[in-house]
């Protein structure tokens, strides 16, 4: 049993999927190279969990989000959404699943027109699906205005009217005006003051009991995911890490990346004895990855084998996964010699410098929506 066999029936599912952006032009060697976003991740989502996906920025956490929503195609592998391929789907019943799947983000100003006024934003998706009156509709809003703590005379002001976190709010209560099950939370508070952080989380967990929803919550901020989250994924450079229950990874984390990110976490329950790690340097660019483990040129234990021999998931305790070699021991494979061997801290140091093409200058936009 791994992420993907284990315990009841998933609300979403994924099966292998990677999801590759091409970079703009062609290099030496006339070679086309491709950002690696998301590689072979595979996982399942409960029915009324909230799922956390955590990992430092640009490792690929909104790219997986999008692709579970159907808002970045696939570039391999399957998601299925209760129990239909998302991908397979005609035109008219994939609309009418999407309508099931929402997202906040983490920007609200940006996201909300600044031009519209809150009745306008909050309605514009029933609106769309073109089947309430217009008093059906403010009737709706006024509800959902109450749910998310504003007030029904907030319904003609506009955005640039409200603080961030009332923003958030705006775009919480837009979210849920169609009823859906599943709900992607995409770095919520990162955007907003420190002091609202708590005020908006709990918003997000009483909306979760009220309404019976699932959420992704998205964060690189391991002590938000610790409070919410039932279950998490920790993801490095497009891999999936580590996974399994919130609870297990933070009294037991065994990832040496999991390791460095908790050891800049000081409010962790993990045990003070445990060995702290200090990660230096950046994520390195998604262009051309390792064939092997993906955080070699950043973890403390890397060894010769980890440049090129991939490291799988291992159910190593009770559901309980971790991609890395120094925990599982290498595949008994053919293994050369000094496969072993520690990498020479230089060569790390050397393997750290940025890549000659930065991701973000030279990527083709691929996002369908
Ligand atoms: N639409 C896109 N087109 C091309 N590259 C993208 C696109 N979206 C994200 N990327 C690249 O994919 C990688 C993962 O990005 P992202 O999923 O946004 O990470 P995170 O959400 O963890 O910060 C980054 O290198 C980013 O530059
Ligand atoms: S596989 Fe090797 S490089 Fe990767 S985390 Fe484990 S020890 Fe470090
Ligand atoms: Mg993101």
């Amino acid at each position: 049993m791994n992420e993907k066999t284990r315990g009841n029936a998933p609300i979403l599912e994924m099966e292998n999927v990677s999801v590759d952006f091409p970079v703009k032009g062609i290099t030496a060697f006339f070679k086309r190279q491709k950002i690696s976003a998301v590689s072979d991740v595979s996982l399942r989502i409960e029915k009324g969990q909230t799922f956390g996906i955590v990992g430092e920025s640009g490792c690929g956490k909104s790219t997986l989000a999008n692709a579970m929503i159907g808002m970045v195609k696939p570039t391999a592998g399957r998601v299925t959404f209760k129990g239909k391929n998302l991908y397979e789907l005609d035109r008219k019943s994939f609309k009418k699943t999407r309508r099931d799947m929402q997202m906040i983000f983490q920007d609200p100003f940006s996201s909300l027109n600044p031009r519209f006024s809150v009745y306008e934003l909050i309605s514009e998706p029933l609106l769309i699906r073109g089947d309430a009156t217009e008093e059906e509709m403010k009737v709706r809003v006024e509800e959902l205005l109450e749910l998310v703590g504003l007030a029904k005379d907030d319904i003609h002001r506009h955005p640039s009217d409200f603080s961030g976190g009332q923003q958030q709010r705006i775009a919480i209560a837009r979210s849920i005006i169609l009823n859906p099950d599943f709900l992607v939370c995409d770095e919520p508070v990162s955007a907003l003051d420190v002091s609202v952080h708590a005020q908006i989380l709990n918003l997000l967990t009483e909306i979760q009991g009220k309404l019976g929803l699932t959420y992704v919550f998205i964060s690189h901020n391991l002590a938000v995911v610790k409070n919410i989250c039932d279950r998490m994924v920790v993801m490095y450079l497009g891999k999936v890490m580590e996974s399994g229950l919130s609870k297990t990874i933070f009294q037991n984390p065994r990832h040496p990346y999991t390791l460095a990110l908790l050891s800049a976490v000081l409010d962790t329950d993990v045990e003070k004895e445990k060995e702290q790690i200090i990660l230096e340097g950046d994520i390195p660019s998604p262009i051309d990855p390792p064939k092997g483990c993906r955080f070699w040129q950043r973890c403390p234990y890397a060894m010769e084998g980890c440049k090129n021999v991939p490291a799988p998931e291992v159910e190593i305790d009770p559901d309980h996964y971790v991609a890395c070699h120094h925990v599982n021991g290498f595949p008994k494979t053919d293994l050369p010699e000094g496969y072993d061997r520690p990498v020479k801290s230089e060569e790390k140091e050397k393997a750290n410098m940025p890549h000659p093409l930065k991701a973000e200058e030279n990527v083709e936009d691929k996002t369908d929506a």
